[in-house]
């Protein structure tokens, strides 16, 4: 349990803020919440009975660090080292005509590479499970003058996921020329005797089994015409994470083994491995982008080897498509890490100044 003015990052894979502190004479505690399969920061301010309120960042500081540390503050501790903007223009029309599944489409890496493959010509069919993102990513990759279409689905399901994979198909003629299956979930940090079976067996039903039943229905609209499967796995092994890491390894045996079974029908499979990722799989609800960043551009250099930087969503995604184009024609059975570095191995390191992870 943490105590006021102690702060750690949770062990779960990747990561996730844990905060607890004083302000202002006031109480914040900020924890982890797991709400279906999202990971929230959840905030509760005790100042008599006051009504919870976004943090400022002042008071998130000292929450991160205690008042030393949150007087000395972020800034002046790390340079800043800044992602490249994402070019304006895409790099061509690459996948014109091209049919693309994406699972897990709604947020995050999956978001972006659905906005990618439409900006280059896809037409982009992606799937997850909330309805109301999946419908204002679709409005926005239309608005871009990209074709995408939402369809709800769960891949824990498969009568859910078969149907969303046939409807793909069935409006691609037939064919499905490049599945994306990304759908993904983290769990709070435990150790195993202490691991809940069922949220290990819902890790796997949606990492890793969600991938196996992905393959198993998009590979009978490629037998005819070939086509690429990527899928998104993971080098991450933290304390407490052995749901997730299991589940990820997993995604790149299943990777080896299907290149195997279709390498002479035209199908490629590799694996894309992102390095930590600026996504809400690991940003904590209730920060301000202001907050964020500042961690972020503290947190980078300690933890990615050569960029020194956390990737943004957009430079999986042109790893993705890039991957997807014959110039990788004869590469399959792959793990191609974008991690910004070679692992740098052992656990996560906080920013100076501050107590490192429990
Ligand atoms: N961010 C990182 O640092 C990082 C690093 C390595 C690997 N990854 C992997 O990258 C993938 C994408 O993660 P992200 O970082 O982009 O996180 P994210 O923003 O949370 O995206 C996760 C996506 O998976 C979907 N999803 C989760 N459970 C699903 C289910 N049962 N059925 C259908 N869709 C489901 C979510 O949609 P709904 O919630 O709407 O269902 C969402 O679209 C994951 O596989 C993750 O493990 C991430």
């Amino acid at each position: 349990m943490l105590r006021t003015g102690q702060w750690a990052m949770c062990r779960s894979p990747p990561f996730l803020l844990v905060a607890v502190g004083a302000a202002g004479g006031r109480k914040i505690t900020c924890a982890c919440r797991r709400d279906a399969g999202r990971m929230d920061m959840q905030q509760e301010i005790d100042d008599a009975g006051g009504a919870p309120r976004p943090p400022n960042r002042r008071a998130m500081l000292a929450a991160f660090g205690g008042a030393a540390a949150g007087a000395v503050g972020l800034a002046g501790t790390a340079p800043a080292f800044a992602a490249p903007a994402p070019r304006p223009d895409p790099p061509g029309r690459r996948f014109q005509g091209k049919t693309v599944l994406i699972t897990g489409g709604t947020s995050g890496i999956g978001e972006a590479t659905a906005r990618a493959f439409a900006a280059e010509g896809a037409r982009v069919f992606f799937c997850g499970r909330r309805a109301g993102l999946g419908q204002a990513v679709q409005e926005r990759i239309r608005k871009e003058g990209g074709q995408a279409t939402y369809i709800q689905a769960d891949v824990r399901d498969p009568r859910r996921l078969r149907r969303f994979v046939d409807e793909t198909a069935r409006a691609g003629g037939g064919r499905i020329d490049i599945a994306f299956n990304n759908a993904g979930i983290g769990l709070p940090a435990r150790p195993i005797h202490e691991l809940d079976h069922r949220d290990w067996e819902n890790v796997h039903l949606t990492n890793d089994r969600g991938v196996y039943l992905s393959i198993k229905y998009e590979v009978p609209h490629m037998l005819r015409a070939g086509g690429v499967i990527i899928c998104t796995a993971s080098w991450s092994t933290r304390p407490g994470g052995a749901a997730y890491t299991a589940g990820k390894r997993a995604i790149m045996g299943i990777v080896e083994v299907a290149a195997l079974d279709y390498g002479d029908r035209g199908i490629r499979v590799n694996a894309i491995v992102p390095g930590t990722t600026d996504t809400p799989f690991v940003r904590p609800g209730g920060l301000s982008d202001a907050m964020w960043e500042e961690f972020k551009r503290a947190w980078g250099p300690l933890n990615v080897n050569a960029l020194k930087r956390m990737a943004e969503p957009w430079e999986i995604a042109r790893a993705v498509l890039a991957l997807s184009t014959d110039e990788f024609g004869y590469m399959t059975g792959s793990a191609v890490e974008v991690a910004g570095g070679p692992p740098r191995g052992g656990p996560m390191v906080m920013p100076p100044g501050f107590p490192g992870p429990r």
